[in-house]
């Protein structure tokens, strides 16, 4: 359909005379654009500087402000841990991208489900919550959606629950054939945000979609300072390049890839959905090694997104200048350090506990990383539900990486049925001497 929207548009400039941007469809024409961070708490202070930040790259690029909707927690700007109170920053030194930002949904209205009747359209189901604004797209609209968070295989987190790729993929169906959008571009910056597309997302609905990292991967917070980490890699990077940019069209964020993929050096972008229908062929980006530890180039500190909590203890601690929030800081530490091995423990003695009658499935259950499929969701989410609601909980966000083991368990057909029943008593002591609120 845009196809033919380029010619005529293409003859039409052409005859003329004028020189047309390869542009058919400017964003201030009919685009929508829905902005989400995912977390909350000081330590995940970098998703809500990525949203602030793309916000005004929204702006600056050409959607109204009325057509954009944010869906952020909020609790960063004053947070009592902020150096800069009322100020958030995407970069060191940068100007503070939290002024001027409209926030739509705030604190717990930031859910999966309000995420997606805002996305659908659905007016109704919003009412009474945060503005109350959806996004009213119809056939011919472009819609671009933002998302900054932890992921984990299959699922995306939001403050207090997560969104499964078969939650989103039903969203994207139904809005299609509901035709309400003619472009849809999702921009995801996730650990592992692959795994909610790869074999999962359908090619052939003008949904575009680019990803922080390959199914298997995290992706990078980028920027980290003596405080704190401002961004992730693959935001900066594609915002950073929009920054100063003239107003755009919507096939920008369809032709970015290109440009990113070298850019982005820590983790692999990836690219899923309709991008056949670009004018520039897309390759794949396969994978080659990328060094995981810590590092730098130039004033720029990269970690691997699992690691930041522990980092900005790290940082805390080495920043405490009396006895008191050194001893605080030290214990805060120690507890996420004591945290993170009775988790790593627990994940052990659970798929211990799921291959008891088939031991030589231990190796395949803790170390492969087997791609998903829609069919295994609802054994998937049993055991994500029953882990979440008596282990541990959705805050915890180092045990996301951990989560593939429960995948791999339901890819491979184990019988589940005694691992859910043992779950809560399995579970109940490392509940118990969980001193950490944050992993
Ligand atoms: C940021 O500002 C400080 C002092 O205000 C300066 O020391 C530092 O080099 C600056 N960093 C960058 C990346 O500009
Ligand atoms: C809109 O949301 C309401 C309430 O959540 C639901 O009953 C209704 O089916 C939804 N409509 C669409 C079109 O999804």
């Amino acid at each position: 359909m845009w196809k033919t929207v380029t010619l005529v548009l293409g003859l039409v400039g052409a005859v003329l005379g004028a020189v047309v941007k390869s542009s058919d469809t400017p964003l201030e024409k009919n685009s929508w654009a829905l902005l989400i961070a995912g977390s909350n708490g000081i330590e995940n202070y970098r998703h809500q500087a990525d949203i602030c930040h793309s916000y005004h790259v929204m702006i600056a690029e050409g959607i109204p402000a009325n057509r954009i909707i944010v869906m952020m927690y909020d609790d960063i700007a004053y947070n009592k841990e902020n150096p800069t109170p009322g100020v958030i920053i995407n970069k060191p030194n940068g100007t503070n991208v939290y002024a001027g930002v409209k926030i739509d949904y705030k604190g717990d209205d930031v859910s999966p489900v309000n995420f997606m009747n805002v996305l659908k359209g659905n007016k109704s189901s919003m009412k009474g919550i945060g503005s109350g604004r959806v996004i009213e797209s119809d056939a011919t609209s472009n819609v671009f959606v933002y998302f900054a968070d932890h992921g984990g295989t299959g699922l995306l987190a939001f403050p207090n629950e997560i969104l499964g790729a078969d939650e989103l993929e039903r969203t994207l169906r139904e809005m299609n054939e509901a035709k309400r959008y003619n472009k849809l571009i999702m921009y995801i910056e996730a650990c592992e945000s692959g795994s909610m597309f790869e074999n999962i997302l359908a090619e052939s609905t003008n949904v575009f979609v680019m990803t922080a990292a390959a199914r298997d991967e995290s992706s990078y917070a980028w920027y980290c300072t003596v405080e704190n980490c401002l961004g992730d890699e693959f935001s900066i990077q594609w915002m950073e390049r929009l920054d100063g940019e003239d107003k755009g069209s919507i096939d920008q964020f369809f032709h970015q890839y290109q440009e990113l993929r070298p850019k982005v050096t820590k983790s692999h972008i990836q690219i899923y959905g309709d991008f056949s229908l670009g004018t520039d062929a897309m390759t794949p980006n396969n994978k080659s090694p990328r060094s995981s530890a810590k590092s730098s180039s130039g004033d720029n500190v990269a970690i691997n997104s699992r690691d930041v909590p522990l980092y900005y203890y790290k940082q805390k601690l080495a920043r405490a200048n009396d006895m008191d929030s050194q001893m605080k800081a030290q214990q805060d530490l120690d507890a996420l350090v004591e945290g993170r091995k009775s988790a790593d423990q627990l994940m052990e003695k659970l798929v211990a506990l799921a291959t008891i009658d088939f031991p030589e499935k231990i190796s395949a259950v803790s170390e492969e990383r087997m791609p998903l499929s829609l069919d295994m969701f609802p054994c998937y989410k049993d055991l994500l539900h029953s882990f979440r609601s008596h282990c541990f909980e959705h805050k915890h966000a180092y045990l996301l990486q951990h989560y593939y083991k429960l995948a791999n368990i339901c890819i491979l057909g184990l019988d589940t049925s005694k691992l859910l029943r043992e779950i809560p008593s399995l579970c109940a002591p490392y509940k118990a001497e969980l001193k950490s609120t944050v992993l």
